[in-house]
């Protein structure tokens, strides 16, 4: 049973993902009704000594909608800071922890909550090296105390390690501590709406089902970009690449979903089930099927050594060894400081045998779904040219979210995975062994990179990337389609 009253402790409460992210999240979900004051208390853990009023004063900027001066926005804003608590103490510190307990109790008391049955939920906006320490705090000085329908949750962020063996180490250190079932690990990308719409998509629609696989698709390119460099995060990135950063994580779990076979049911375990099955039939990936660039200006961060190979760009072909796509390559494509800010899935059909209207060299028929922005899904097609002649063009079977649902706001990735964590379901969550996978496929690949073996080439900033990833998406079978 929901019913308890909810407590939500947000640890690394003064840092960016906090402001950014977790807190206008929660705010969304006050505003519309999915925290209830009379049960709900936010408490804010992080490790400067500041007051209540401090940390509210700190988190109103990144509520307030611009300079808005609507007064009902503002006192929305007021009554949800108003249910923020903050708690200092270090991240290693039984005191800390001990007095976080006492508050949450308090505040359990107050609502009268029948032992046991309140609800409480960690949410890690922290760097990862302190989440073992976290996790035993927690578990030692803060769990929910009796199994009267309560429960404890944590809710833990990418990187999760570094490699295969860092990411096994760190899941074993938390493993030791909870239960699968208490262990959120959010992708963001799994809150994105048109991700969430794959399955939907491919399991609900009769045109989909005897077209996706190998005797129709050419090839699948799933693409981010970002039109910014990696501004003041250098240091972080550094460590990271864009492959840890962007494809282990959030494009291969896009994978999933367009490869997945269909699961059993929709119950979260029958899903990952799936996933798991695509991520552990993918091959060893081939360093001539791949390319890394550098922004050049990246290293003028301050904080990036000064001989960083780190990839902030990389094209990479994935092979998944089973029946439906044995042949089939899966482009996974990432970088920043590029032309434009994009996120997209590319489906390119094979040509149509026999071609009576000689229109091949117009292009292939492709079914395109954006993630972001301005969501929509198009499927490029050859259509008769309207007019006397008898001849054909490229147009365009176009489904805009902006247009077709006017007036729908379409929820922050961050909004509905919060309140996944608060109902228990775990769908959009990654499972243990689904990260272990992803590790498994991109570990031998980072090692050579690491090892200095795979060199990033320079591209200029705002540009398409390396000329060299044009050359592996044609050489995988990547047709360019011309259009109007
Ligand atoms: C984060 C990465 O996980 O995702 C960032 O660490 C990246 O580098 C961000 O900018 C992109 O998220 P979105 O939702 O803006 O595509």
């Amino acid at each position: 049973p929901e019913t308890g009253c909810l407590s939500i402790v947000v640890l690394g409460a003064s840092g960016d993902l906090a402001k950014k992210k977790t807190f206008p999240a929660l705010f969304h979900l006050f505003v519309q009704g999915f925290l209830q004051s009379n049960e709900v208390h936010i408490f804010g853990y992080a490790r400067s000594k500041i007051s209540d009023d401090d940390l509210r004063n700190r988190l109103r900027g990144y509520l307030v909608q611009g300079k808005t001066t609507d007064s009902e926005q503002l006192e929305e804003v007021s009554k949800f800071l108003q249910l923020i608590k903050y708690v200092s103490g270090s991240y290693d510190s039984a005191e800390g922890f001990q007095k976080l307990d006492k508050e949450i109790s308090e505040h359990e008391i107050s609502r009268n909550s029948i032992e046991g049955s309140s609800r409480r939920l960690f949410y890690f906006a922290l760097p990862p090296s302190v989440y073992p320490s976290v996790c035993k705090m927690i578990k030692h000085y803060c769990m929910n105390k009796s199994d009267l329908g309560g429960w404890t949750r944590i809710v833990v962020e990418k990187p999760f390690g570094k490699d295969l063996a860092s990411a096994e180490k760190l899941s074993s250190q938390i493993g030791e501590l909870f239960d699968e079932p208490q262990i959120y690990r959010i992708d963001h990308y799994l809150g994105k709406e048109l991700v969430q719409n794959l399955l939907v998509l491919r399991f609900a629609n009769r045109f989909f089902l005897p077209l996706w696989n190998r005797d129709n698709i050419a090839n699948v390119q799933i693409v981010f970009r970002e039109d910014f460099g990696t501004d003041g995060r250098g240091g972080y990135f550094d460590e990271y690449g864009i492959i840890r950063d962007i494809i282990q994580n959030h494009l291969l779990q896009v994978l999933c979903l367009v490869a997945m076979e269909k699961p059993i049911s929709l119950k979260p375990e029958h899903i990952r089930d799936e996933k798991v099955k695509v991520l552990q039939s993918v091959l060893p990936i081939k360093d001539e099927e791949v390319v890394l660039g550098q922004y050049e200006g990246y290293r003028d961060d301050p904080t990036v050594p000064d001989h960083s190979n780190t990839p902030t760009f990389a094209t990479m072909v994935l092979r998944i060894h089973n029946e439906r796509w044995e042949g089939v390559p899966f482009i996974m494509k990432a970088g920043k400081a590029l032309s434009s800010r994009k996120a997209e899935i590319r489906v390119q059909f094979k040509d149509v045998p026999g071609d009576i209207f000689r229109c091949k060299k117009q292009g292939r028929n492709e079914f395109v779904i954006r993630l972001q922005p301005s969501e929509a899904m198009y499927m490029k097609l050859t259509v008769k040219k309207p007019g006397l002649e008898m001849s054909t063009v490229q147009s365009e079977l176009d489904l805009s979210y902006r247009q077709r649902y006017q007036g729908v706001t379409i929820p922050e990735a961050y909004e509905r995975l919060i309140l996944d964590t608060i109902r228990g379901d775990q769908q959009h969550f990654v499972r243990r062994d689904e990260l272990k996978a992803a590790w498994e496929i991109f570990t031998p690949l980072l090692h050579r990179i690491d090892n200095g073996e795979l060199k990033s080439i320079p591209y200029k900033q705002g540009s398409r990337g390396p000329a060299e990833a044009d050359e592996l998406l044609e050489k995988a079978g990547y047709v360019q389609t011309h259009g109007y």
